[in-house]
C-alpha cells in the first residue's frame, strides 16, 4: 500500500513572480493550501521581480513608447525572472483582464500540469513582446480590473490546488459539488445540519427519512431547480 501511494502521489509546483512577495505569505500559510505544502503535494515559491533588475533603484518598469499615462513592466526583466525557473513542460500564466475566462473546466485542465509559473502584472501594463515570446496562457477572472495579478493568482492557485489528489481528504465531496463535472454543470443542492429546527425553518422531511435513493433523487431535483432559478445560462 505504501508503495502504491508513493508511485501515485502527484505533486504540483507553482512559481509566482511578483513585485509583492509578502502579499502571498498569509494566504499560502492557512488552511487547505498550507496543508498541501506541509504534505509535500504542493511546492510554491515566490520570486521578487525586483531581484532581476540591474538598474539603479532596481527599476522594473518604464514609460510607454508613443506616450500616455502609466508605466509598463519591462520585457527583459520579466524574461530573466521567468528563465530563472522555467523548465521544459512549464506553463507560463499571466493573469490579465484580456485573457481566457477562468472557469472549472480550465482549472481541471491546469490541475493535470506539473509546473505553473504565474507572472503578476502591476501598474498599467506588461510589454507586448514579453506576452508574445514567454506567456503561454493569459487568464481573466472576469470583466473587471484588479490592481494587479496577485489576487487573481491566489484565486486560480487555490481553485487548482484543491483538485490535486490528496489535497482534499474526501474525493466524493469534489465529485458532487457545483461545476465539478464538465458534462453537467449544476449548482450544488441545499445542505442542512443540526439543529433540526432553526428559527421558523425545519430541515426538509426527506433528509430525515433514511431513504438514500429518494434523497439522491431529491437532491438532483433541487440542484436542477436551483440552477434554473439562479443560473439558467448553465443549462443546455
Ligand atoms: N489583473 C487585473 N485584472 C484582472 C482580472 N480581471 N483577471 C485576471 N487578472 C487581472
Amino acid at each position: 500500500r505504501v508503495f502504491f501511494y508513493l508511485v501515485y502521489k502527484r505533486k504540483m509546483k507553482f512559481d509566482i513572480i511578483t513585485l509583492f512577495p509578502d502579499y502571498f505569505s498569509s494566504p499560502l500559510n492557512e488552511s487547505l493550501v498550507k496543508k498541501a505544502i506541509v504534505n509535500k503535494i504542493l511546492d510554491i515559491t515566490t520570486y521578487d521581480l525586483r531581484n532581476y533588475s540591474k538598474l539603479p533603484h532596481k527599476q522594473v518598469d518604464d514609460s510607454p513608447y508613443g506616450g500616455g499615462a502609466g508605466m509598463i513592466l519591462k520585457p527583459d526583466i520579466l524574461t530573466k525572472a521567468v528563465k530563472a525557473t522555467k523548465k521544459t513542460g512549464s506553463l507560463v500564466i499571466l493573469p490579465d483582464p484580456s485573457g481566457k475566462k477562468f472557469d472549472q473546466d480550465l482549472a481541471n485542465k491546469l490541475s493535470t500540469k506539473e509546473h505553473l509559473i504565474f507572472v503578476c502584472g502591476r501598474y498599467e501594463g506588461v510589454d507586448q513582446r514579453f506576452r508574445e515570446k514567454y506567456v503561454d496562457l493569459e487568464i481573466s477572472l472576469g470583466d473587471y480590473v484588479l490592481g494587479g495579478g496577485e489576487a487573481a493568482t491566489l484565486v486560480i492557485l487555490e481553485t487548482i490546488a484543491r483538485l490535486i489528489p490528496g489535497v482534499i481528504g474526501n474525493t466524493e465531496s469534489l465529485e458532487n459539488e457545483s461545476f465539478s463535472q464538465s458534462d453537467s454543470k449544476l449548482l450544488e443542492y441545499p445542505q442542512y445540519t443540526r439543529p433540526e429546527i432553526f428559527e421558523d425553518l425545519k430541515v426538509p422531511e426527506i433528509l430525515l427519512s433514511g431513504n438514500h435513493q429518494k434523497i439522491k433523487k431529491w437532491r438532483i431535483q433541487q440542484a436542477i431547480e436551483k440552477t434554473k432559478r439562479l443560473r439558467p445560462d448553465l443549462l443546455p
